[in-house]
């Protein structure tokens, strides 16, 4: 997620769950011209737990994306390109969802960053590669958006991948919404049952779009086996439009992963099953800022909408809206520090838990 998905978030969905985290979208261009660019977009950690991370890339030339993922790959498990970015100026750029019109490119963008890989002595070889016991697998995935005219989406995902027996990219992430559906109209699940049905044997696919919490998606899914059972409130509810109702929820058999970023952003332990954002997910994060720094403002941000109430059909929030005003106001990690641990006192909770056999 562009602005959030930095090193210490990562590091807390990863610690509740998260096999895999995306950095946010970098541009290629800069990222290859700019070593402030490297070191402000990619920032790993040289000493914490292994995180699986892929650095996601905008670009619109195979030459820049070869370039970054090849200056990326010693530091990542594998790299994406963005076609999914909706943003005016990424299109204007032929960047992000732009590219969806623009499959060849895109097929000889993979094609040329897997060649460069290859050439720089990492594993681009599938599976066998990946789990390669040497550490040298590296991924070349793409993130994209459906058309309106799914037949072109079908084209597009047919020409990127290539020959199924020698694929040209890892796997897929749908988001199956076009480049012009808001966020707050629901996935179209018709796109994403054919598209998984249609690929899901010839590629892993995963979904990203309304994965709000594991036990109200809009799918059933082998995933989740043993299946959820609902409880009464849950199975009336509609989770920001989406049915929760077994009678209307299509089973995907061929889905292989969910990708969430707005209810992960508000519920960091999403993926370990918690309906809403626990207080040790606060303690995690706190932790994991002390350690991998990020600007004041955007810490708080992280921490408002943690403690906010979140996606789910559970509204319950860890602060109140004049607490969480309350906390956009501080100009010092300290005051941010002391203000967490009075409103767990408050609430008869320990104070933040800095060690993590604490946590
Ligand atoms: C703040 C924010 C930043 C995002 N940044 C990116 C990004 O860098 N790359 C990307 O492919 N998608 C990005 N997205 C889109 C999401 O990955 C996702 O496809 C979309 O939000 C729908 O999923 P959701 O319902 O889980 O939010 C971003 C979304 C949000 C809300």
């Amino acid at each position: 997620m562009v602005r959030y998905s930095k090193l210490a978030f990562r590091q807390t969905v990863h610690h509740f769950g998260t096999d895999l985290c995306w950095t946010p979208m970098v541009l290629a261009k800069e990222f290859n011209r700019n070593s402030f660019a490297r070191d402000s977009d990619l920032t790993i950690s040289t000493t914490g737990p292994e995180l699986p991370t892929i650095a996601q890339f905008g670009s619109n030339s195979p030459l820049e994306l070869s370039r970054a993922s090849s200056l990326a790959a010693p530091f990542v498990n594998g790299v994406d390109l963005n076609c999914g970015c909706p943003q005016s100026w990424a299109c204007a750029e032929t960047l992000g969802a732009a590219l969806m019109e623009k499959r060849d490119l895109v097929r000889d963008m993979v094609v040329a960053t897997r060649q460069r890989l290859r050439e720089d002595g990492w594993g681009v070889g599938k599976e066998a590669d990946i789990e390669s016991p040497k550490g040298r697998g590296r991924s070349v995935s793409v993130k994209i958006r459906v058309h309106k005219d799914l037949r072109k989406t079908v084209d597009f995902i047919t020409t990127v991948l290539g020959d199924e027996h020698n694929r040209n990219i890892d796997w897929l992430t749908i988001h199956p919404r076009t480049r012009y559906t808001q966020s707050s109209v629901p996935i179209n699940l018709e796109a994403l049952e054919l598209l998984t049905n249609m690929f899901g044997d010839k590629l892993p696919v995963l979904v990203s779009g309304d994965v709000f919490t594991l036990s109200t998606l809009p799918y059933t899914s082998h995933l989740l086996e043993p299946q959820p059972t609902f409880t009464s409130n849950a199975s009336k509810h509609e989770a920001n439009g989406a049915p929760t109702s077994d009678n209307t929820r299509p089973h995907l058999p061929k889905l292989a992963g969910l990708m969430s970023a707005r209810a992960l952003l508000a519920n960091p332990a999403l993926f370990a099953g918690y309906e809403t954002c626990p207080w040790k997910a606060v303690d995690v994060f706190m932790r994991n800022i002390a350690r991998a720094p990020l600007p004041l403002k955007l810490g708080i941000h992280h921490l408002t909408e943690m403690c906010g109430a979140g996606f789910g059909p559970d509204r319950s929030a860890l602060l109140n809206k004049g607490e969480r005003i309350r906390l956009t106001e501080f100009d010092n990690w300290i005051d941010v520090i002391d203000f967490i641990d009075d409103m767990k006192k408050a609430r008869g909770i320990e104070p933040i838990a800095w060690l993590p056999q604490d946590i």
